[in-house]
């Protein structure tokens, strides 16, 4: 009752997000049919996301997760942090999975170090992309959904690290 007088109607509800995975996972299953697939996640925002989309995705797709982190409060740094880990990704095709697309940072990032450590091909899926201006050279081949440009939180988004495991996603009013 407490959350619910806080937060507000949910800007995307849970029944939402699970439609838009199941939809969104047999998409990227027919798109890599017969290909070798190593799906990126991009933590802590994904986690939710991730774990329910790979659960979308044949047996034989390979889960990897890096660590990215720009966000202080509710505005980007401008500075991007990233631990990879010793992935290999030569002779595998990399779908980077991510909570949302706001300036395009740290996508833009993720995505040329994917390609020089060998993938013969990146693309990116997003739950959300707030409608704003982006870094021009990006596009998702996935987009759950476009949002306004609002601070959002809940199914993994997170405020100084809480509200991840809200089970819907919610506008924080300022
Ligand atoms: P970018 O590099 O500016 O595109 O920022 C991307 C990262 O910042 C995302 O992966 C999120 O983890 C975080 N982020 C951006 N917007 C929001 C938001 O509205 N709520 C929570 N986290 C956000
Ligand atoms: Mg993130």
């Amino acid at each position: 009752m407490a959350k619910k007088q806080f937060l507000g109607q949910p800007l995307v509800t849970s029944a939402n997000l699970k439609r838009k995975v199941k939809q969104l996972g047999r998409e990227i299953t027919s798109f890599y049919r017969g290909k070798p697939l190593i799906v990126l996640g991009v933590m802590n925002g994904s986690l939710f996301f991730l774990v329910d989309l790979v659960r979308q995705l044949p047996p034989e797709t390979k889960v990897e997760c890096w660590r990215a982190s720009s966000y202080i409060g509710k505005s980007s740094s401008g500075k991007v942090s990233l631990e990879t880990g010793s992935s290999d990704f030569t002779r595998h095709h990399v779908l980077i999975v991510d909570d949302i697309f706001d300036t395009g940072r740290t996508l833009s990032k993720i995505r040329r170090k994917a390609l020089s450590l060998g993938a013969l091909s990146v693309e990116i899926c997003v739950l959300l992309e707030k409608q704003r201006k982006h870094d021009a050279r990006l596009k998702p081949r996935w987009t759950g959904f476009v949002i306004p440009d609002e601070f959002v939180i809940g199914y993994g988004l997170d405020l100084d690290g809480k509200f991840r495991n809200l089970p819907e996603i919610h506008s924080l009013p300022d």
